[in-house]
């Protein structure tokens, strides 16, 4: 049995990874923002943490440690969205997503990495998202955020693997969490008639698809456990049909531009 240590687990992803781990029979550390944890249980430990907030992530991952004794695996999930086209978000909005989706998850991995280096063991999970990998209208700065979080993930993988700690990013497509919801998704202040059919789009889609997404969150979490515990973990998974099949319509799309002009871009470097 091993422990984790999980990011927002008041609800959505981190709540039901949570429920499941205990299940499983796990040891889980939990955080929240307002320090109450959603249920109580004898193998869940609470702690209040604002992954914004730099004192407080060192601070509760020291704690985390000594109460558990060890941390086996580190999970960011707490995150949110932001919608609005590129040019309707404004910096703040910015500041504020970048800050929260990368930002604490560079935070909470600087503040664990010291532990898990001194037990020459773990894995770190990051919350990242179909739009970590593919850009979508109406959420480039979330997007922005995840490809931040995947690009770092990448480098962390290469840097960790000699030290003998994972490294996995999960790319989920659409789940039915609270994620749309009007408590966790923020829609830029700003709205430009330009954008109606595109991130307008998107931002009316928002309330539509609230409540309805195909992807159920107790099955995800499931397969993202089976595939830590599997002792060959991966470090790309994408989870749910959605979100393979705009990863793949991506790589198709990656490769077709390369085709394109690839005589012309190979043929740069200097003709000595
Ligand atoms: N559901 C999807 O369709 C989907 C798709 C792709 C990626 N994701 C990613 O999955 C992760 C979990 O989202 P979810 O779907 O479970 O959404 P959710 O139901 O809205 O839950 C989000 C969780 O993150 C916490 N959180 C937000 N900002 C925080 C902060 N500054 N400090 C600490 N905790 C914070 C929330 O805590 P409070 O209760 O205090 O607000 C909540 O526990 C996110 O990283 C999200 O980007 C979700």
């Amino acid at each position: 049995m091993s422990t984790w240590f999980i990011t927002g687990i008041s609800r959505g992803f981190g709540r039901t990874m949570t429920e499941e781990l205990l299940r499983r029979g796990h040891t889980v550390i939990g955080t929240t923002r307002n320090g109450k944890g959603p249920f109580e249980h004898n193998n869940l430990r609470v702690f209040r943490m604002d992954v914004n907030d730099p004192s407080e992530v060192t601070a509760i991952m020291q704690a985390a440690v000594q109460a558990a004794g060890r941390i086996d695996v580190v999970v960011n999930n707490a995150g949110y969205g932001l919608v609005g086209a590129v040019e309707e978000v404004s910096d703040a909005e910015v500041d504020h997503v970048m800050a929260t989706n990368f930002g604490g998850t560079h935070r909470v991995i600087k503040a664990a990495l010291p532990f898990l280096r001194a037990q020459g063991s773990g894995h770190i999970v990051n919350f990242s998202s179909v739009g970590g990998f593919a850009g979508s209208a109406g959420f480039g700065i979330y997007c922005a955020s995840k490809f931040a979080v995947e690009g770092m993930s990448e480098a962390l993988a290469i840097e960790l693997k000699p030290l003998g700690i994972n490294v996995t990013i999960v790319e989920p497509g659409y789940f039915r969490t609270e994620f749309l919801s009007r408590d966790s998704a923020v829609v830029a202040a700003t709205h430009i008639s330009a954008y109606a059919d595109t991130a307008g789009l998107t931002r009316s889609n928002v309330s539509v698809v609230d409540g309805r997404q195909a992807g159920d969150p107790v099955k995800g979490v499931a397969v993202i456990i089976d595939a830590v515990e599997s002792g060959k973990p991966p470090f790309r998974l994408p989870l749910g049909a959605d979100s393979i099949a705009r990863i793949e319509q991506k790589m198709a799309q990656v490769q077709a531009d390369i085709a394109a002009w690839r005589d012309r871009t190979t043929a740069t470097a200097f003709d000595d």
